[in-house]
């Protein structure tokens, strides 16, 4: 990253709206010639062990910090989008909430203890001890909460928080999100937000709700009390998706840090209807250390039906070419085992079932698991899918994009 700071240094700090990652504009364009040359040499892009894909000369890649979470009957989901995403340099925590059995848990554990690779590299861990989490709550809140938590505690040595549900599915291989993110400011945020809260929300909001996830051990409702409430005046609410990219400055914001602001929100949206939705947008934009370091995009494939549900609706096989054709890194909503996971893993990934997506790391040979043997970590071999995702952030950090998207109030 020393490139990009050594820019920033010149650049004349005078006009506020100025668009500081202008500088990475050119890296990224950079990185897509690259990738675009390597490929343009080679008639077969198609990764296979014969024509190996050419080795990134980039940056050396960053790590990522992923929590993986599902509820009950969700343990072969969250193994299976494990192995989807699996790669060394990163840490993995993953939280099977208290609806899912105890035995669900323990089979998980065993399960991922029976993978040499994730043993050899010691970077996937679950919480024993999980929370309640009911999406319609707050207490999916603290249990993310918890997760980036643990994950600061672990290790210091990652750039990027990312929270996937079981529901989630990588429509790039990790190689080429490293890949594509080596050349990136780490103080970047990837979270969809805005203030434009529909009806329902605004009506939402209003009335005090009580989440029992988090001070009952059983299961039960989340329920709104008889007075309401007006909506803050204090600080501005953003709304917008589950799923984020989060720096590691902004979690230790967050979580370590001084500033009362995230705890303040954090005692505001305890009685609101799914926090996990708000919380992160409404601290980002209400932060003046980090107001300008937002995306507004999630870099996930969704659909939302019209009038927008609760949820984007699930995806399927008749998405295929949409969602891998999109430059998205993510899909949000496949349900269990459906066909077009398989799909994905065949034709993107080249992931063979009960398998870790290869990547540069893998050095295995012949019918073994390429990944049963692994090398230095550092190599990433990119796919020309790298490219379609650079030119995604490409846009969304353009300067018609990246300013007039951020923390707009209306
Ligand atoms: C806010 O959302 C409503 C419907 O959800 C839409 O009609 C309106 O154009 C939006 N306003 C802005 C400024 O985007
Ligand atoms: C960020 O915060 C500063 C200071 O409060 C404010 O002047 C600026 O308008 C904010 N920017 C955005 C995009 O919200
Ligand atoms: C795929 O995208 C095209 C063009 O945007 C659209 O017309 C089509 O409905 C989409 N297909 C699905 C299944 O969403
Ligand atoms: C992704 O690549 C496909 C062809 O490989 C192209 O049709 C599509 O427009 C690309 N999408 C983006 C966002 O660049």
């Amino acid at each position: 990253m020393q490139p990009i700071a050594a820019v920033q240094h010149h650049l004349p700090a005078k006009d506020p709206r100025l668009n500081l990652y202008g500088p990475i504009l050119l890296l990224l364009a950079a990185l897509l010639l690259l990738v675009s040359l390597s490929f343009s040499s080679s008639p077969s892009p198609s990764p296979s062990r014969s024509n190996p894909l050419p080795i990134s000369s980039s940056p050396p890649p960053p790590s990522f910090a992923y929590l993986l979470s599902g509820s009950d009957g969700d343990a072969s989901r969250l193994l299976r989008l494990l192995h989807a995403v699996y790669h060394p340099r990163n840490l993995y925590v993953l939280h099977l909430d208290l609806a899912a059995s105890r035995d669900q848990r323990l089979r998980l554990a065993r399960s991922v203890q029976s993978v040499p690779a994730f043993r050899r590299h010691g970077n996937v861990h679950i919480i024993g001890r999980p929370g309640r989490a009911d999406p319609r709550g707050s207490s999916t809140l603290a249990v993310v909460l918890h997760g980036a938590a643990l994950l600061l505690r672990i290790s210091d040595g990652w750039s990027w928080f990312l929270n996937l549900h079981a529901s989630d599915y990588p429509l790039v291989s990790q190689d080429d999100l490293l890949h594509v993110f080596s050349v990136l400011p780490e103080d970047l945020n990837f979270v969809q937000h805005t203030s434009n809260l529909t009806w329902r929300e605004t009506h939402r909001l209003k009335p005090i709700i009580v989440d029992p996830g988090l001070h009952l051990s059983s299961k039960a409702d989340v329920f709104y009390t008889s007075e309401k409430r007006e909506l803050p005046k204090a600080f501005r609410v953003f709304t917008g998706s589950a799923s984020v990219i989060l720096s590691r400055k902004f979690i230790e914001h967050c979580i370590l840090g001084t500033d009362n602001l995230p705890r303040t929100l954090l005692m505001y949206y305890a009685n609101t209807p799914s926090s996990h939705r708000n919380y992160f947008q409404t601290v980002l934009c209400n932060s003046p250390a980090f107001n300008r370091t937002i995306v507004n995009h999630h870099l996930h494939y969704e659909i939302w039906d019209t009038p927008p549900k609760r949820d984007p609706r699930m995806l399927n096989l008749k998405d295929f070419e949409n969602m891998t054709q999109s430059g998205a890194a993510f899909a949000t909503q496949i349900p269990k085992d459906d066909p077009v996971l398989k799909r994905i893993d065949e034709e993107v990934l080249n992931r063979a079932p009960g398998r870790i997506t290869p990547g540069g790391w893998c050095l295995g040979i012949g019918d073994t698991d390429p990944c049963s043997v692994s090398g230095n970590s550092d190599i990433v071999r990119p796919s020309p899918r790298a490219m379609n995702l650079t030119k995604t952030i490409e846009v969304l950090l353009s300067d018609g994009k990246f300013l007039s998207n951020q923390c707009i109030w209306e």
